[in-house]
């Protein structure tokens, strides 16, 4: 097992109804804050009018910043700030997705921050300080809610990066406020979901079954709970493990003593800077594909993935057998939900690989379980065409 920090102040606030807890917050952090949202989901949810009813009887100086894209824009972010220095705003509540919170992380560090926020993007700076942040989820997809990291599209160069911000100081998790999102977006949170565990999984760090055991029980919940959710959108329980796995995919607590990878991602984000899909539908194709690629660095992980996470049953069946029954398991399971499986399904043909390879290592080789190069990517990438 490697050593390890472990740091996360988020106060997670989860369950039914937890809504009404936001007037505390809001007596705690002040009120006059900026609520950042995106294209009027929680209008049409009815969330917008509970938060006004809040509002109100906090007399809260409430300045509004909506339209956030999925994928959000640097621009949005920068606008986000000046609102805030223009009005002098104590801190920033989200409401959304990944890409709302995502975007608030931003204008949080880049209030606080002398130059172009784009610097903590690409690697010229890190945050030190930034504005409160707190959220409420609609979304059960990134983690966002109770991790630092923060991803932005600079549409003008065709930049997808990531960087890390700031971790919410609340997040509030109500499950009914996901029965609204539609089959496609759950589908693709599911999938971001299950490839959060995946990045933190195949790693050549031994001795680690406690952080193995967790993902693999993630794994198993989000699947024994994706079609529930997908045929039944208002199944509180479904939303509710669907939720709680998003959360603890990418909080930190699948990272403790493990090498993670997070190749896969780097491609997604390459794919997604140039041709804009949703995350989760580009995770869905490509991650199989990473998978076949790399299997053999170590077929023994692959193998337990197989019989422990997706209860392959290895009787009289080779150790490589067995592991790619465990692959084509996860592709099955994709294809059963109704996942996207090739980038045919989003009309991206083989004319933009050599961009995207290149986009996917801006800072050098990616990936740990094997180091991928520009070549290796280009043909992860071909394999998912
Ligand atoms: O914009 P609105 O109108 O709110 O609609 C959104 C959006 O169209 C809709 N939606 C959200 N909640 C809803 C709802 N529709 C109905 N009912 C609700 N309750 O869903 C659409 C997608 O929202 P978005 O926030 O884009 O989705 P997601 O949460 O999957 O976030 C994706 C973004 O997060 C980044 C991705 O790259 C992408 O930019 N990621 C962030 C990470 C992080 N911060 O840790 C890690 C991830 O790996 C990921 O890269
Ligand atoms: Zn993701």
């Amino acid at each position: 097992m490697n050593s390890f920090v472990f740091h996360n102040p988020t106060e997670l606030i989860f369950g039914k109804g937890q809504l009404e807890k936001l007037g505390d917050k809001i007596d705690q952090l002040g009120n006059k804050f900026l609520l950042v949202y995106g294209g009027g989901s929680i209008k049409k949810s009815g969330l917008y009018d509970k938060l006004q009813a809040i509002f109100n009887e906090k007399n809260a100086e409430v300045v509004e910043l909506s339209g956030v894209e999925p994928n959000p824009r640097l621009t949005t972010v920068q606008k986000g700030i000046d609102l805030i220095h223009e009005n002098g705003l104590e801190w920033i509540l989200a409401v959304g997705g990944g890409s709302v919170i995502d975007a608030a992380k931003a204008m949080a560090g880049g209030a606080k921050y002398d130059g172009n926020v784009w610097d903590f993007y690409e690697r010229k700076a890190v945050v030190k300080d930034a504005l409160p942040l707190g959220t409420v989820l609609t979304l059960s997809a990134t983690g966002s809610e109770m991790n630092r990291g923060s991803v932005v599209t600079n549409w003008e160069t065709q930049q997808k990066h990531g960087a890390g911000m700031t971790f919410p100081t609340f997040s509030i998790l109500d499950p009914e406020n996901t029965f609204s999102v539609p089959k496609d977006q759950t589908i693709y949170g599911i999938s971001d979901t299950l490839s959060h565990v995946f990045e933190q999984y195949f790693t050549h760090t031994p001795e680690v079954p406690l952080t193995t055991g967790l993902a693999e029980t993630i794994i198993k919940t989000v699947v024994n709970n994706a079609e529930k959710a997908i045929n039944n959108p208002e199944d509180y329980d479904a939303r509710a493990n669907l939720m709680l796995s998003s959360t603890m995919a990418l909080n930190g607590l699948l990272a403790m003593g493990v090498e993670t990878d997070w190749a896969t991602h780097s491609i997604e984000h390459a794919v997604s800077a140039v041709y804009d899909i949703p995350h989760g539908g580009g995770l869905a194709i490509i991650f199989p594909n990473w998978m076949k690629y790399v299997y053999k660095e170590d077929v023994s992980r692959f193998k337990r993935f197989a019989v422990e996470a997706w209860d392959v049953d290895p009787e009289g069946k080779s150790d490589e057998e067995i592991a790619l029954e465990g692959i084509q398991a996860v592709r099955s399971f994709f294809d059963r939900i109704g996942a996207p499986s090739r980038l045919a399904d989003y009309n991206i043909g083989d004319d933009k690989l050599d961009v995207m390879a290149k986009k996917a290592l801006p800072f050098g080789p990616i990936g740990n379980f094997k180091k991928l190069s520009e070549d290796d990517v280009r043909e992860i990438l071909r394999m998912s065409l």
